[in-house]
């Protein structure tokens, strides 16, 4: 405890300074346009019941037998929930199993997701992951409520706020230290040599209780008897997310006219097994969309911090120019914001139809060549790989088509071919004025023979005229962002991030899984500089990333050409449809789940770029004009090069996403090259494409096992597997440990745990043995973890 009160004073003595730097209105960077530094808020309470086990022994133990392997998985998962919902006695909640459960097709595990419902209302953060297989439970994450239900809703006499409305702001801070603590915000910062992300956090945060102060004190508005009308709740988000201090001051002076422009339409479920409190809101101040609303129970831990209680809350989903929203806000004390996840990830902080007879060629630094230092351009091929894009990259059929909306077609089954960087996976573009339209922004035109091949020679300018330099290349970059984009769904295809594992794509070719969702990938977009980000709503809606330009040479340097900067980006989409499943994606939205976001980017970013001679690499080296990149430290082997540890996450300035996460990358590049030692390196971690009936020849690449499943052969390419599966067995909110096992897990699923030692050597290495500890954690990463370098004692003499 005193370890937060602490915390929390350090924060605040740093506020002023770091809030007025980001609100300044002229960055040394931004070129005399508007520069918007993006602000993302993300915190949420500690469940400190949640667990994720992932041990059979401990499942049956529990006293749940193993199933008749024949029996529907999904059918064990309900025998499975029923079975700890008695043991928890909280029998009176119910649940629903989401539909975008699915099953591994290679693997054969079934990834069950369950959302908790109390008096027929959702429990935002009551999730229950099963992972199946056999009839057996391999493992499962939990963090149902499992308190004393309270007495069903009624409108408007629910309890009192939770929070007094007329408390003193001084009790407000103290309320949001104390009772929620992790109100900490993980803001971005974007330019370089910016050392730690805390500093960055503590101004937003001050910002935040200063916003929700002034709001609680507002005599109108919030006097909200009337828990049913959420507008006062919705305006309270809406003036501490939005980044414009002006639009900030406008609604707090004008609430009302606000409040009252706001409109509001139910949306009613047709046999939806939820009390149908669902709305949509237009006229929302700095809302690009229609906001989603919807009455929720969340859970904020008890004053003791061992158990939660529930809290009727206002579930918002708001898109905004540059953030995406997912937030809980107290129904009764409606300037309490208690949770929010940014569907919008920034890459860096402190700085079935045969596809046409020629495919498309492109003139780009080929896969592998991570930036322009460490190759030339040469001209590629649409990559044909039936299985991953079965229509090639530049088709889809009309129906899926956003161009097309409005248009009246005789048949919009047919495919529609485009000779442009639009097609199923990818919407590629230029998006130099910052907006959120895509649809008609330019984009380059191969012509018939889809020949993308534009010259790249940027010239030494003055630095008035560096960015008209860099335009002039729109044509190169977006064929190249198109290029790598497609090659990271085919190959993320390839490791099981398919359709009804939440992948990005128009149309789904019938394979199952929500459509309409490809990403839209704006290239030199102008909302910023020295940065890139990625947006993640849940599966069926696009993702969205931006690709900025660099300015720290000249001539300017563009993020579309740095493969390791995409790569990472569009790791995000992956690693959030994969964690908790493809329709929730606020799994990994703060703390160590929210690193581990970052991680894996970096660590795919690296270990794609990486061949079998082992070296060290940066991330973002070639953009930001560093040579050991934007990260604290390169990854490596050595720990001289890079010494993190898990208790490196203890360390003043490890509070920000970014760097847990570079902690994460190092540890599983040490992981991932003990394997590389035992199994050997695939110079191409693109599987063999598979024949004309569908079969995947094994040839060098896959193994061949008894059971049937591909497993990939070499140590690189299983490591990539074992992530992505690891992805798909973990818990909503992970933390390093539960990330861990899930890989280990993932091992003994694919090979039958051959790799069980050389895998815990590796994070053990680290400082992730089996005697790794934290105390008093945190939500947002915070507590004090004591490194364990010990592997399990059957380890021990191998
Ligand atoms: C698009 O290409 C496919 C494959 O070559 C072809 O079957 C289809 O008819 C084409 N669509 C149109 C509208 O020409
Ligand atoms: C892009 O390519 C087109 C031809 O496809 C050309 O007309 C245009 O001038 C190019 N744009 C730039 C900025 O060079
Ligand atoms: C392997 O990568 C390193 C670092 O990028 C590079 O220096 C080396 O030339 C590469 N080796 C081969 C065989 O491509």
């Amino acid at each position: 405890m005193r370890y937060f009160f602490t915390a929390s004073l350090v924060v605040a003595s740093l506020a002023g300074h770091v809030y007025g730097h980001r609100q300044a209105a002229q960055s040394p960077y931004d070129e005399g346009r508007v520069v918007r530094q993006r602000k993302s808020l993300g915190f949420g309470p500690d469940h400190p019941h949640a667990v994720f086990r992932a041990s059979p022994y401990q499942i049956q133990t529990n006293g749940f037998t193993p199933m008749d392997a024949s029996m529907d998985p999904l059918e064990v998962a309900r025998l499975f929930v029923d079975d700890v919902l008695m043991n928890k006695k909280s029998s009176s909640s119910s649940y629903k199993i989401r539909s975008d459960s699915y099953t591994d097709k290679n693997t054969g595990v079934t990834h069950v997701y369950v959302r908790q419902l109390i008096n027929g209302l959702e429990v935002a953060d009551g999730d229950m992951n099963i992972n199946i297989k056999d009839g057996m439970v391999l493992s499962y994450g939990n963090s149902f409520f499992a308190g004393a239900i309270p007495e069903p809703f009624t409108n408007p006499t629910v309890n009192a706020a939770r929070i007094p409305l007329q408390k003193s702001c001084d009790q407000l801070h103290q309320t949001l230290h104390s009772l929620r603590r992790p109100n900490v915000v993980d803001s971005e910062q974007v330019v370089m040599g910016q050392s730690p992300a805390s500093e960055a956090n503590v101004p937003l945060m001050q910002h935040f209780a200063e916003t929700s102060c002034a709001l609680a004190s507002l005599p109108e508005g919030f006097t909200s008897d009337d828990i049913a009308d959420f507008r006062p709740a919705l305006l309270a988000f809406m003036a501490n997310a939005t980044p414009k201090p002006a639009v900030a001051d406008d609604i707090m002076d004008n609430f009302d006219s606000h409040r009252d422009a706001m409109e509001v339409t139910p949306i009613h479920h047709f046999a939806s097994g939820e009390a149908g409190l669902e709305f949509v809101v237009d006229n929302v101040p700095d809302a690009v969309n229609p906001v989603k609303a919807k009455l929720a129970y969340t859970q904020i831990p008890n004053e003791a911090g061992d158990s939660t209680e529930l809290h009727l809350v206002w579930k918002f989903e708001v898109e905004m120019e540059d953030n995406w929203y997912e937030t809980a806000v107290s129904a009764s004390a409606p300037h309490d914001i208690i949770s929010v996840v940014d569907w919008a990830s920034d890459a860096y902080a402190p700085i079935p139809k045969p596809p046409a007879s020629s495919g498309a060629s492109y003139n780009v630094f080929k896969w592998g060549i991570n930036d322009p230092e460490c190759g030339e351009r040469s001209v590629e091929k649409e990559n044909f790989d039936l299985h991953a894009s079965p229509a090639g990259w530049h088709s889809m059929p009309y129906a899926n088509d956003p161009s097309m909306k409005g248009v009246r077609l005789v048949n919009k089954r047919d495919f529609r071919n485009t000779t442009t960087t639009w097609g199923n996976n990818v919407f590629a573009q230029e998006n130099w004025e910052g907006q959120n339209s895509y649809v008609d922004n330019y984009r380059p035109d191969g012509g018939v023979a889809k020949a993308f091949n534009y010259e790249y020679d940027p010239q030494e300018t003055e630095k008035v005229d560096a960015l008209d330099e860099a335009k002039k290349y729109i044509n190169t970059t977006v064929a190249q962002l198109f290029y790598t984009s497609n090659l990271v769904h085919d190959l993320y295809y390839r490791y099981g991030f398919d359709e009804v594992s939440g992948n990005f794509q128009q149309h789904n070719f019938g394979r199952g899984g929500a459509e309409n969702d490809g990403v839209i990938a704006n290239a030199q977009d102008g909302s910023g500089f020295n940065n890139a980000n990625f947006m993640t709503p849940p599966d069926g809606q696009n993702g969205r990333m931006r690709m900025y330009l660099w300015n720290t040479a000249i001539p300017y340097r563009d993020g579309d050409l740095e493969a390791g900067i995409v790569i990472h980006e569009l790791s995000h989409g992956l690693s959030t449809r994969l964690t908790g499943g493809p329709a929730n994606s606020g799994c990994l939205g703060w703390g160590e789940s929210g690193g581990m976001g970052e991680g894996w980017g970096d660590f795919l970013a690296t270990t794609i770029r990486s061949n079998s001679t082992y070296s060290d690499y940066a991330m973002g080296a070639w953009a930001a004009n560093r040579p050991n990149g934007i990260r604290n430290f390169p990854y490596s082997l050595d720990e001289d090069v890079n010494p993190s540890t898990y208790k490196t996450l203890d360390k003043p300035g490890y509070w920000g996403v970014h760097a847990i996460g570079e902690v994460w990358a190092e540890i599983l590049w040490v992981v991932s090259q003990g394997l590389i030692e035992k199994h050997g390196f695939s110079d191409t971690l693109f599987p063999p494409k598979p024949l004309a009936d569908g079969t995947v020849p094994h040839g060098d690449f896959y193994r061949t096992d008894k059971k049937g499943a591909l497993v990939p052969k070499h140590g690189n390419s299983l490591m990539v597997q074992l992530v992505l599966n690891g992805m798909k067995l973990q818990t909503c909110r992970p933390s390093f440990f539960d990330a861990r096992d899930a890989i280990i897990q993932a091992d003994q699923v694919l090979t039958g745990g051959e790799n069980f030692c050389l895998l815990w050597t590796g994070f053990a290495a680290r400082g992730l043995g089996v005697d790794a500890e934290v105390i008093n954690k945190t939500p947002w990463g915070g507590g004090i973890r004591t490194n364990g370098f010990t592997s399990p004692s059957a380890c021990v003499d191998k």
